[in-house]
């Protein structure tokens, strides 16, 4: 796999950027046996040839695996939280050795060299990636689903598909040249899966108080079916951005992964991908990446524990639970309101979504009326 240094944003984990891109034509690749990919096993083969999961360069093989389940880490000590695996049927697995191609929707968009196969150990994943067994957990559900043996190697993309986004769609070494172009020497990155609301909002302005640019980027690949489709939150961010943020200092740009649920695991992830992509920062809020209660409410900050600054390469901005005080008047937390609950506005996703789906506006303390907006106006279409 080729490989390039970047300078000066922070160092790629591993130190390089992987860059697994052939730039070749899939009718090169008719004569290999194929296998077709699902839209998670997609994104994750365009997030390791784009250098977002560097140091990976392909699906874990069995000691890495074992070794990001136990340890949190690689088997040579990197952090990594999250095993990035390539799960097949048996019969898939007999069928399939060597050079493969990788099918999505029937194209043939990429190449695996497979050197390992091995049977995942999912229960001990689940409990500790996830934290429950609970067959209810969404990432625990796709990890059932997913095949019963793991296929290992280095993969390759032919070519980068910008996907449904294409004019917010960037690779990492994209976004080391914006931010490089802009001046940026530190650039915050925010991870969401939902609709943009005053809360989002008010981190990130409170982030840049303190560092030169924004990556706001939310997640698109695949989520739990009741979240808020991809394209109506994208629509909301252009909508927000537009009226509201300083645009010479924000860049959006999708994040093509799916959405695992992992909690306190999956910011780990989130984090570690985003200074692949040149961010110097990184907020987590409450509940990051959760579900249901399966998590405590600030333990995705508290797993940042286990590693030091240097290894992470990062800079985590931690938040407490924020919203909006209608005594003060403003957006607060536990650290900035002495008022009662009583004066608090609180809306958890699942009253969010009701709302919509009753046709109902949302508060204007809670979504910028423009953004309420773009959300009535797709629930009632
Ligand atoms: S996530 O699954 O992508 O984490 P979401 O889009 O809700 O979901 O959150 C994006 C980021 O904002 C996360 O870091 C989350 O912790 C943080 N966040 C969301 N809402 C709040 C809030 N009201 N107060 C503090 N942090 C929040």
């Amino acid at each position: 796999m080729t490989s390039l240094t970047i300078n000066p944003l922070p160092t790629p984990l591993g130190g390089t950027l992987v860059n697994g891109i052939l730039e070749r034509d899939p009718q090169e690749f008719t004569a290999l046996v194929a296998l077709e990919l699902s839209a998670r096993q997609y994104a994750d083969l365009e997030l390791i040839a784009t250098g977002v999961y560097s140091p990976l360069t392909g699906f874990l093989g069995q000691a890495d695996y074992l070794s990001v389940i136990e340890q949190m880490r690689l088997a040579d000590g990197t952090p990594w939280s999250v095993p990035i695996t390539l799960g097949v049927s048996l019969e898939d697995s007999e069928r399939l050795n060597g050079l493969i191609a990788l099918r999505f929707e029937g194209e043939i968009v990429g190449t695996l060299e497979i050197s390992e196969k091995y049977k995942p150990d999912k229960a001990s994943e689940a409990r500790e990636v996830y934290r429950t067994e609970d067959a209810a957990h969404p990432g625990v559900a796709a990890l059932m689903d997913s095949g019963d043996l793991n296929l290992a190697g280095e993969v390759k993309l032919l070519k980068l598909s910008r996907g449904d986004y294409p004019e917010h769609h960037y690779t990492p070494l994209e976004t080391r040249e914006i931010f490089a172009a802009r001046g940026w020497k530190t650039v915050v990155a925010f991870q969401t899966r939902n609709p943009i609301h005053r809360a989002h909002e008010y981190l990130h302005k409170v982030a840049l108080e303190q560092v030169d640019g924004l990556f706001l980027n939310p997640l698109v690949g695949s989520t739990k079916s009741d979240d808020v489709p991809a394209h109506v939150r994208v629509k909301a961010y252009e909508t927000l951005l537009e009226h509201y943020y300083p645009q010479e200092r924000v860049l959006f740009g999708v994040y093509p992964a799916a959405m695992r649920y992992a909690g306190p695991r999956e910011a780990i992830l989130h984090a570690l991908s985003r200074r692949n992509y040149g961010c110097t920062h990184f907020i987590v809020g409450r509940d990051h990446a959760g579900v249901g209660n399966y998590y405590g409410t600030y333990d995705a900050q508290e797993i940042f524990n286990a590693f030091s600054s240097a290894e992470l390469g990062i800079e985590i901005l931690k938040f407490e639970h924020t919203f909006y005080c209608k005594k003060c008047g403003q957006l607060v937390s536990s650290r900035t309101c002495p008022h009662g609950k009583e004066h608090h506005l609180l809306m958890s996703g699942t009253q969010v979504r009701e709302k919509l789906r009753a046709g109902d506006n949302l508060p204007l303390e809670f979504t910028r009326p423009e953004v309420a907006e773009v959300l009535r106006a797709a629930y009632s279409s």
